[in-house]
This record gives C-alpha cells, sequence and structure tokens, in this order.
C-alpha cells in the first residue's frame, strides 16, 4: 500500500469529469490497489473521504470513513464505503448548511448547503450493485465526494464566501456556530 499524492486546489485535475469505472475491472488487481491506497491515503491526512480526482486517478472511484476523527470532532461514524460509478439522488428538497473541508483545500473550512437525504447508487469493491440512503453528514460527504468526481469543489457551492475560514481562525471564530436550515 502507498500514501498518494494529493491534488490541491489549483490543479486541473480537480475541475476534471472522472470516467466511469468498467464494471468488469472493478475487481483488477489495479482497481484493488488503488482503493487500498486511497484508503490508506485517506486515513494518513484525517480526511472524511477521497475521490480519485484528488490522487490525479480520473475514474468515478471515492473512499469514505468517519471514525472517530481529530477534524471532525462532532462528526458521526460512518463505515468505510468504497463508492464506484456513483449516482446521487435527492431525497427531498430538504437543504441545510454545514461545514466542510477537504485535503484539497487544506487548513480551511466553509459553510456548504446541502441535501439532507440522498440516495446512493453505485457499485461497491467486490462489483456488487449498492443502493443505500442517506442522511446528514453521510449525504453531506456523499454529495463533496460526487462533486469531486464531476469536477467540482466544495468552495463551488458555498453561498456566501465570508464564512471561508482558515482552520485556525475557525476554531476560534466559528466553532459551535450551527448548521442554520433552510
Ligand atoms: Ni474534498
Amino acid at each position: 500500500m502507498a500514501i498518494l499524492k494529493v491534488a490541491r486546489l489549483g490543479h486541473p485535475v480537480l475541475r476534471m469529469k472522472a470516467e466511469p469505472l468498467p464494471v468488469e475491472k472493478i475487481r483488477s488487481a489495479d482497481v484493488q490497489r488503488l482503493i487500498d491506497d486511497m484508503v490508506e491515503t485517506m486515513h494518513e491526512y484525517d480526511g472524511a473521504g477521497l475521490a480519485g480526482n484528488q490522487v490525479h486517478e480520473l475514474v468515478q472511484v471515492a473512499v469514505i470513513e468517519v471514525e472517530a476523527n481529530p477534524r471532525y470532532p462532532d462528526a458521526p461514524v460512518i463505515p468505510l464505503t468504497i463508492v464506484i460509478n456513483p449516482m446521487v439522488t435527492p431525497l427531498s428538497e430538504e437543504i441545510e448548511d454545514g461545514w466542510e473541508g477537504c485535503l484539497s483545500v487544506p487548513d480551511m473550512r466553509g459553510m456548504v448547503p446541502r441535501y439532507t437525504a440522498v440516495r446512493l447508487d453505485c457499485y461497491d469493491r467486490e462489483a456488487n450493485r449498492v443502493s443505500l440512503l442517506a442522511k446528514d453528514f453521510f449525504a453531506r460527504v456523499i454529495q463533496h465526494e460526487t462533486d469531486h468526481l464531476n469536477g467540482i469543489v466544495y468552495i463551488d457551492r458555498m453561498r456566501d464566501l465570508r464564512t471561508l475560514s482558515h482552520i485556525a481562525e475557525w476554531n476560534k471564530h466559528w466553532l459551535g456556530v450551527r448548521e442554520q436550515n433552510d
């Protein structure tokens, strides 16, 4: 396994669309190694998720996991989820603002509106079809990672760039400022 280099904001790969992975290739050694490396990279940098673009691979693969995470001390636990060729469908019109960060936008936080509940249809790493319903923080992370695969970063979704904060200032001035419902 290896820790991969993470592209930061400004690298064009973050603005490109990742290609769907042919289902018959999901179980190949190359794809399995990429998934293992992405999981290791996400752990190394305490990310809640990581998408292919972020490690310079334009394939529709993302990994998501939240354990006890020092970058998101209040976040609920999300088991390791491997997301391949995702389709995300909002389950209601309800949108909620919440704080996000991104390993490609280091040391920053911003308030981002997201659907509070989505259905995710994708493949897992064994090439099984998966369909799951996600709410709240899990739904948020799914939307954030799927956006990456479409060349979108969270800053593009922000309604008010004045909440964009360096983490040190965020800890002083914004920590504990709760989400506002729409
Ligand atoms: Ni990100």
